[in-house]
């Protein structure tokens, strides 16, 4: 196991306020791919301007569907890791926690984290591609769908390349870096604004801050940043431990 920093075991044990960043490393041991790990990437084998843009989305709907119908099945089938129950569990032992996430696979969620601010939206809803509107149910077959007001294109509520964030998501998330005591960044790539500048926030308002990866990542971050490198479903769990030794396992 990694050499705790002192400092963020006792900073956890005291928070009020504890905020976590999440990104595609943290569900990679669930078997769901990242966006940027080199050959196993989602976009190291797909153009993002295809399949994650409106302009891709209007010039084959039928692709761009079936592509995230594919995701949504994998996602579907997969069970949430336990770095993402390391997070539900924290959840209920600091006084106050903010788990801002830029998944889209509701895994979190299904580990039991009862507030979970998504940044990038949700696989698992669909929206009118013109009137935003989101249906209660669809029909997830490969037939690309149409919306029961206007007759508009259905299309994944997650957010696109060249898309506005959910405000309230966005500001809540803004809210939680600038109040936090301490903040998580975990298996994220931190390349995507405006989540990237999320730790650099909290840093700023005085948050300590641990990033963790599988790579050396946080590195860049420079010396006021700590960081850890490995497995979400490894350090979280054990970080958790470290910080509360009498929880019961998780
Ligand atoms: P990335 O694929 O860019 O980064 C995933 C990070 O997780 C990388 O830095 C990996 O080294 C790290 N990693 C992989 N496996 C890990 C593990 N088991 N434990 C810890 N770390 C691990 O994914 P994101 O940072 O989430 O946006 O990407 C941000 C956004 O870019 C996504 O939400 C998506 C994408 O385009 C939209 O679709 C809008």
């Amino acid at each position: 196991m990694p050499v705790w920093p002192a400092e963020v075991i006792a900073a956890l044990r005291s928070a009020e306020h504890v905020a976590v960043l999440t990104g595609a490393g943290v569900s990679a041991e669930s078997g769901i791919p990242t966006f940027r790990d080199a050959l196993t990437g989602l976009w190291e084998n797909y153009r993002p301007e295809d399949l994650a843009t409106p302009e891709g989305f209007r010039r084959d709907p039928r692709l761009v569907w079936s592509w995230y119908r594919t995701r949504r099945l994998r996602v579907g089938t997969a069970v949430p890791n336990a770095g993402h129950r390391a997070l539900a569990a924290m959840e209920r032992v600091v006084p106050r926690f903010s788990l801002v996430t830029q998944n889209v696979d509701g895994l979190h969620e299904r580990a039991g984290s009862r507030d979970v601010i998504e940044l990038h939206g949700n696989i698992g809803r669909v929206k009118c591609f013109d009137c935003s509107r989101i249906p209660d149910r669809f029909d997830d077959t490969e037939a690309l769908g149409h919306c029961g007001f206007c007759g508009g294109m259905l299309r994944p509520d997650v957010v696109w390349f060249g898309e506005f964030l959910p405000p309230l998501a966005l500001s809540r998330a803004q809210e939680a870096a600038l109040s936090c005591d301490v903040f998580l960044s975990i298996g994220t790539s931190n390349v995507v604004e405006p989540a990237a500048s999320l730790p650099w926030t909290a840093a700023r308002h005085g948050a300590v801050v641990l990033v963790v990866n599988t790579t050396d990542e946080g590195q860049r971050f420079g010396e006021r940043i700590h960081h850890l490198t490995g497995l979400s479903g490894e350090i979280v769990p054990a970080l958790l431990r470290a910080a509360w030794p009498d929880l019961l396992p998780i």
